[in-house]
């Protein structure tokens, strides 16, 4: 029992091989397969990216057009499915509604999870990136009391999304390309993060051969946690919490506690100890994006405050905490009009672009192998069973 590596948290173990994404997390660097995220997010698109993640190459024009294509017509989602929101709470968290519905497509989509069939796998792929919007946009309209809103296939993605989520019937919704723009990046920014723990576990998940459906499922679950894409939502609440940046020592002061297991939520990373170059781009987005919209928000005034006075603090120093892809993207996803409890859904929506891209690259490795973590068990020895009168 004493042969296996204690490891836990998994802080020293390469679980895969991957070509995907590459982070160096001293210098604070970001690939996707060779490009840096900075130049990704300000110059591509989230399609671009998608593609790129998916097949390991930028596409040409005429593959972008393709790609875009399949992805609008798989935009759909079954109409059976609108039953199945309404056997929700009015009040359940969209997370808790998506964690369902894309489990749900299993039972929906049995021609695309023949997982050895790579045609199938491919189908899969497209499926879950195409309807991931739809899934999202009526889980915030089945929150709201509004009536679901069906895709508009004459719209971009991101477009296409902020409509299904923001327009009402009657009304003409002309996306703001501000918005539109700023969505984009923020897919693009939390497309991939190679072996994250929501992707370890949709590749852990997918390892026994189960379908896609099932294990991107696992994947929204995991990332729903506070420590991880619900770090979002959590840092905007905190942001909002501390109010006027004159109380931010008090939480300064509680973060440092020991006794205290309250944290700065958007704070630190496992393998970022300098700065998250998401939250780089992030950071400057906030402000264009806020000034564009010509919207004033005392939370990135706390945010700002926030940020520069615990990098200044010998404990955040010490420790190599800096902000990180959850701080700021709060910020903008409210002046957007997001409520909070959108913004991981939002996450699990970019992020299904890496889930899927890692998933295939798992099941078309010959090296690929059921998941088994061992353990190191300290329980009691071997002892005989004692009937329940005489304990
Ligand atoms: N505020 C105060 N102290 C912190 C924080 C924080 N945000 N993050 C880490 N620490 C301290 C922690 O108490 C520990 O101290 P000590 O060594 O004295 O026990 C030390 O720093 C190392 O922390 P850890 O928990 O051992 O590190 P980890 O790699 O296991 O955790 C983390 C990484 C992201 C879970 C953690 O930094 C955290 O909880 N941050 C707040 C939540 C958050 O923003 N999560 C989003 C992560 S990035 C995007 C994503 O994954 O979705």
């Amino acid at each position: 029992t004493g042969a296996f590596t204690y490891d836990p948290g998994f802080t020293s173990t390469a679980s895969c091989w991957s070509k995907l994404t590459y982070i160096d997390g001293d210098q604070g660097i970001l690939l996707h397969r060779g490009y840096p995220i900075d130049q990704l997010a300000e110059q591509s698109s989230f399609m671009e990216v998608a593609y790129l993640l998916l097949n390991g190459e930028l596409p040409g024009k005429a593959e972008l057009e393709t790609f875009t294509n399949t992805i609008t017509r798989h935009t759909m989602l079954h109409e059976q499915l609108s039953t199945f929101y309404r056997g929700f709470r009015r009040d359940a968290h969209p997370m808790a509604i998506m964690c369902g519905v894309v489990g749900a497509l299993s039972a929906f989509y049995h021609d695309s999870t023949d997982i050895n069939d790579p045609q199938q796998r491919v189908i899969a792929s497209h499926r879950l990136i195409a309807k991931m919007p739809t899934i999202a946009a009526m889980a915030y309209k089945y929150s709201v009391g509004q009536p679901f809103v069906y895709p508009d296939n004459t719209l971009s993605y991101t477009a296409n999304f902020l409509k299904m989520t923001f327009s009402v019937p009657a009304e003409e919704y002309v996306p703001d390309p501000v918005i539109v723009d700023a969505m984009d990046k923020i897919f693009i920014l939390h497309a991939d993060h190679e072996q994250n723990a929501s992707t370890s576990t949709v590749r852990l998940a997918g390892s026994s051969g189960a379908n896609p459906f099932a294990c991107i499922a696992a994947g929204i679950a995991c990332l729903w946690g506070p420590a991880h894409g619900g770090a979002n939502e959590a840092a905007l609440n905190m942001l909002r919490e501390i109010g006027t940046p004159d109380r931010i020592p008090e939480y300064i002061a509680r973060a440092k506690n020991k006794d205290d297991p309250f944290r700065l939520m958007g704070f630190g990373h496992r393998v970022y100890k300098n700065f998250d170059p998401r939250a780089k781009v992030l950071s400057k987005a906030a402000s264009d994006v806020l000034d564009r919209l010509g919207i004033s928000d005392p939370v990135l005034d706390t945010a700002r405050e926030l940020e520069q006075i615990a990098l200044k603090d010998q404990y955040f120093i010490d420790k190599k905490l800096y902000p990180n892809v959850d701080f700021y993207s709060g910020v903008i996803l409210s002046a957007i009009g997001f409520p909070t409890t959108m913004f991981t859904v939002l996450f699990a929506l970019a992020r299904t672009v890496g889930w899927v891209a890692q998933w295939n690259e798992m099941i078309s490795d010959p090296e690929q192998k059921i998941g088994r973590p061992r353990q190191l068990y300290t329980g009691p020895t071997q002892r005989d069973y004692v009937p329940v009168a005489q304990r």
